[in-house]
């Protein structure tokens, strides 16, 4: 087991917390930026205690509102031109991962003077990973991409109909301002999405990674049966202030690369897989995970079933008769797929009104960047157009 484990985002969690936030903005720039999304945060008041909070401090502010779901690169860019005109010196994302990773890319185009689309990943020949950012403050109102606590953003375009990524240490935030209560207004629907989002990002690091990771095996075992158990509680009852804590928990624990350390996934194909579906469709992130994970899963276990039993065994209680009891590999894929539509996803590309036609699109697009020289999807095992395309079936 080699690996690095590096993540210097200072993290602030609890309810409460926002009150901080001219405090802790004010030991990285005079003016802020306030990258907020299509209103949720102005209509619970989420937006006037962070005003009030900055103006406290002393911090003045400009805003970038308006980042949709699925953030586009032209919102970036006109986040960018707002930096350079109100002379912005630190950038506040307020919302969801769409209004985060908006907020990651303008702190990194701002200081760049060629197309911001440069500096997302998709199959260009010279891709300019950003090495320089303005300071970032996260604060997150919905739990599930993480992104408070990582380097990573998603960024769509619409003309190409492409959704990719770009992670590099240059993106981690300075702060991460976790306060819960911020996520008590989260329609149920989203919570669910949310809460999908999360089990994913732990099953890809769980599945596509090494062998002989028994201490990361027990985290992300932990860490889904806790958003399963929470999720389901948070899902019932918005105003359940505990279950929203421990979901919030669950979505930073899932993807600031601790539970992957070591694991060193060989790629997160689900996610390459939803994100091509979501540049077409515009569907919401973590619906298309349910509907991609348990077919995907249900494809990997015939190659891995091992890790599969295991995860049937330890997360649904499971008696395999042998270590690679391929029945009880898809029961345990079944439970999940389960609980997915018990929360209220979607778990067939039908139910979104997709069909067939794009298969093969989504299958090439699905491999623009994580691709080894075969051209196939990175995973474990590692797909090939035609696999994609048989998952999607
Ligand atoms: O836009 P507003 O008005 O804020 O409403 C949002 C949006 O409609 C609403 N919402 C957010 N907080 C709320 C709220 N509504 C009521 N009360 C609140 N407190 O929820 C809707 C969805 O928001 P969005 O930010 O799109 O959701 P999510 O956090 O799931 O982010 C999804 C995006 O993140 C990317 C996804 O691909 C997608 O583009 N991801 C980013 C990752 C990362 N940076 O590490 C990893 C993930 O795997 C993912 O790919
Ligand atoms: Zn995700």
């Amino acid at each position: 087991m080699n690996f690095e484990f590096y993540n210097p985002t200072h993290l602030i969690f609890g309810a409460g917390t926002l009150s901080k936030l001219g405090e802790v903005v004010s030991k990285h720039g005079s003016k802020a930026l306030i990258v907020t999304g299509g209103g949720s945060v102005k209509r619970h008041g989420v937006f006037d205690k962070a005003v009030s909070s900055l103006d406290t401090a002393g911090v003045a502010y400009a805003e970038c509102a308006g980042i949709d779901p699925n953030p586009r690169i032209t919102s970036v860019k006109r986040g960018a031109d707002i930096v350079r005109e109100q002379g912005c010196n630190v950038i506040v994302a307020l919302g969801g991962g769409s209004t985060m990773d908006a907020a990651k890319v303008i702190a990194a185009a701002a200081l760049y003077d060629g197309d911001p689309w440069d500096l997302i990943g998709h199959g260009q020949e010279n891709w300019v990973i950003p090495t320089e950012t303005l300071p970032i403050v996260t604060v997150p109102t919905l739990a599930a991409t993480g992104s408070e606590m990582n380097c990573g953003a998603v960024i769509s375009n619409h003309e190409t109909k492409v959704k990719s990524f770009v992670q590099t240490e240059a993106l981690f935030p300075k702060i991460a301002l976790v306060d819960p209560e911020l996520t008590l207004s989260v329609p149920k629907d989203q919570t669910a999405y949310g809460v999908c989002d999360i089990i994913t990002h732990v099953t890809e690091g769980y599945f596509n990674g090494a062998d002989g990771t028994p201490i990361q095996d027990r985290f992300a075992e932990g860490t889904i049966i806790n958003a399963i158990a929470w999720g389901k509680k948070a899902v019932a009852n918005g105003s359940d202030l505990e279950a929203r804590t421990q979901v919030q928990w669950a979505s930073i624990v899932a993807l600031n690369g601790f539970v992957q350390a070591g694991a060193n996934p060989a790629g997160f194909p689900v996610h390459m897989i939803e994100h091509a579906l979501s540049a077409h469709h515009d569907i919401t992130h973590g619906a298309g995970l349910a509907i991609v994970n348990p077919a995907w899963m249900r494809f990997a276990a015939k190659a891995r079933p091992d890790k599969f039993v295991q995860f049937a065994e330890r997360i649904y209680g499971l008696k395999p008769e042998r270590s690679d009891d391929l029945e009880c590999a898809l029961e345990g894929i079944n439970r999940l797929e389960a609980f997915l539509r018990s929360i209220g996803c979607p778990t067939r590309l039908s139910e979104l009104g997709i069909g067939e036609e794009l298969f093969s699109k989504y299958a090439e697009d699905a491999a623009l960047v994580l691709r080894d020289e075969d051209g196939n999807l990175l995973g474990r095992p590692a797909m090939s157009k035609e696999d994609i395309a048989e998952v999607l079936k």
